[in-house]
């Protein structure tokens, strides 16, 4: 094998971040991420999972290890390899975080500010070129007919795939990606999540993404990576996982007895949200079938 395919996308190495002598948010974790894999981070929340995105893309630098990126070396850039880098890696978030009375073609457009040299006020300040690549984004997520409208009048599912096409802007070739689903209902959560990995297979990229719902990091993920108050305790191969092994894996994945509960309530919440969109979608459409039956719910994008 060449040196490019054994080389590790993402390297990180005895990586732990203290941010007070109480608070060790990572502590000497090591993860090889190889490109084109889907990474599911899991944990309870305070685990550490943002923490490590914001370490992939330099927003925060390491107490201890290493931390490479598309064989960079992240934790010791600064300035203008910092952004280059940066430009190489998306992000997206759980609160899209897009301008609400911008339209979305302005929102997507802003994903290659960074390609730009000054502030943007207006869609006829974008070279012509640009906009035609946002709009072929749009198409791609499926909302090339909402182009001109307010990003706020958007529903959250669209709003993140909107937050996707910006990402897509900046030619990514890692997608880190941040609880992307877990302000959607299940509907909408399905949606984004085969939306990611359609990308992700066509465009050869990688991608980290942390989420709170087991069956989606089940049914989306090549690997799952879980954490526990800030230490890597568990990293296996999705396929193959049932739903019966979930409560063990998270078993694993918690400590204590308040952990477990925080989680079995966590797996009931979601149990009962998708029965109640399963009962909503059959009383507008008694054909209906559950999403998770549905071909299409796993390998391709339904818009
Ligand atoms: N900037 C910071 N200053 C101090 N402590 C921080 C900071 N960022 C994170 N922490 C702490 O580090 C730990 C890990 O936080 P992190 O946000 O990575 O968890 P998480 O797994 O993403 O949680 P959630 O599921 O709630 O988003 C927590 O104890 C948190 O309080
Ligand atoms: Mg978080």
């Amino acid at each position: 094998m060449t040196e490019s395919l054994t080389t590790p996308v993402i390297d990180i190495a005895g990586l732990t971040k203290r941010y007070s002598e109480h608070t060790t948010a990572l502590n000497a974790v090591d993860l090889r991420v190889s490109q084109g894999e889907i990474v599911v981070l899991l944990g309870l929340s305070g685990s550490g999972k943002s923490t490590l995105l914001r370490h992939i893309n330099g927003l925060e630098t390491p107490s201890e290890g290493s931390v490479g990126v598309l064989g960079q070396p992240v934790s010791r850039l600064s300035g203008a390899k910092l952004r280059g880098l940066r430009s190489r890696v998306g992000f997206i978030f759980q609160q899209f975080e897009l301008v609400g009375p911008l339209t979305v073609l302005e929102n997507v457009l802003s994903g290659a500010l960074g390609a730009l040299r000054g502030p943007r006020l207006g869609l006829f300040t974008y070279p012509a070129a640009l906009k035609r690549k946002a709009l072929g984004h749009l198409e791609r997520v499926g909302l090339l007919d909402r182009a001109y409208q307010r990003a706020d009048t958007l529903s959250g599912g669209q709003q993140q795939r909107v937050a996707i096409a910006r990402a897509l802007m900046q030619d990514p070739e890692v997608l880190l990606a941040d609880e992307p689903v877990a302000s959607l209902d299940p509907e909408s959560s399905m949606q984004v999540m085969a939306l990611i990995r359609e990308i992700a297979a066509t465009d050869g990229l990688t991608v980290v993404c942390s989420l709170h719902q087991v069956d989606l990091a089940i049914s989306w993920a090549d690997r799952i990576v879980g954490l526990r108050h800030g230490e890597l305790v568990l990293d296996t191969p999705a396929e193959g996982l049932t739903r019966a092994e979930v409560m063990e894996i998270y078993g694993r994945v918690a400590t204590s007895t308040e952990e477990l509960e925080a989680v079995d309530r966590e797996l009931r919440t979601e149990l009962q949200q998708r029965e109640q969109a399963q009962a909503e979608s059959e009383s507008r459409d008694p054909s209906a079938t559950p999403a998770q039956d549905q071909p299409s719910a796993r390998g391709e994008f339904v818009s």
